[in-house]
């Protein structure tokens, strides 16, 4: 069974990058030319995802906008002769793929996020995808490593990486069986735990794979940590009937959630960048020698 479908949820509040994101969604953030949603998308896309699925909440129109067609936009570029523009504004999404929102009410959490898309996925394994965990993975993207071990594997995945022991308060944490060099079978998950409890500093990030059975746990999954409706604790109930896997994805991940990796995200996409790439570090370059001054 391959992964058709590709869960966004963006209903979150966004609240570390107010005053940003008080009237247009923390996705909407650009890292050089496109947005952050962008980035996830196209990583489902390059992983065979047909369908997309926005979670969107208050003021998040601007996504579901940014994904839909623009004939005004589209005229005017043809008009003006803008060719490459055209093409660009085009491709945001392939005409194969299919583009849904659904609303969640208020933001109860990750966990209700992904259950408010149960109708929409039905009875098939899906993928889910936080555009903030911007993940480079070069010409193999985190999602799509995931899905390769995904047909050998026909359960669901987490994607995790080791964070410093202190940050564990800020992540799933999990304890895991490591069965090759990058795949574990998991023996437990915790939302958020404590340094001191922590089972190990092996983080989750926001790339999942997951089988439709997590639905109905999630609608058992009482308020947790934060007092919302954890994801993690949707799969923790999950391990007690199915194996799950995490995998130590190859990439490097940018939290851009946070100020300071949305800024790492910048400056190192702006230094790879096709157009921009050789211009910007000249700069860079000049710029952090006159700090030297
Ligand atoms: P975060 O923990 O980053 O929360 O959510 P947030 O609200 O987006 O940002 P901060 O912490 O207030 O700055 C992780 C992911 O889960 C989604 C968010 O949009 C983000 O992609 N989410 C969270 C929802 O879709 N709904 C929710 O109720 C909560």
């Amino acid at each position: 069974m391959k992964i058709k479908k590709a869960v966004f949820p963006v209903g979150g509040l966004g609240t570390r990058f107010l005053p940003a994101t008080k009237a247009s969604p923390k996705e909407m953030l650009p890292v050089v030319d496109k947005p952050l949603i962008q980035y996830a998308v196209k990583e489902a896309i390059d992983a065979g995802c047909e369908e997309i699925i926005f979670v969107t909440g208050r003021g998040k129109r601007a996504i579901e906008d940014h994904f839909d067609v623009s004939h005004e936009l589209e005229t005017q570029l043809e008009a003006a002769g803008k060719h490459d523009l055209l093409e660009e504004v085009r491709g945001i999404i392939p005409e194969h793929i299919t583009a849904v929102a659904i609303r969640q009410s208020r933001p109860l959490g990750l966990g209700h996020a992904v259950l408010c898309a149960k109708r929409v996925v039905g009875n098939e394994p899906f993928a889910v995808l936080l555009a903030d965990d911007m993940i480079y993975g070069g010409r193999n993207p985190a999602l799509s490593q995931m899905c390769d071990e995904f047909e050998k594997v026909q359960s669901s995945i987490v994607a995790v990486e080791e964070v410093d022991p202190s940050e564990t308060h800020k992540y799933g944490i999990v304890k895991t069986h490591m069965q090759s060099e990058r795949t574990g079978k998991l023996e437990s998950i915790v939302e958020k735990p404590l340094p001191e409890n922590a089972p190990s500093n092996l983080a989750v990030v926001g790339r999942y794979i997951l089988t439709p059975e997590i639905f109905e746990l999630l609608e058992n999954t009482s308020k947790g940590s934060g007092g919302e409706i954890q994801l993690t604790d949707g799969i923790a109930s999950l391990l007690d009937i199915q194996d799950v896997y995490s995998y130590a994805y190859k990439g490097k991940r940018y939290d851009c959630g946070s100020k300071l990796g949305y800024l790492a995200a910048t400056v190192e996409y702006g230094v790879n960048h096709k157009d921009l790439g050789d211009d910007f570090k000249f700069y860079l370059k000049e710029f952090v020698a006159s700090l030297d001054d």
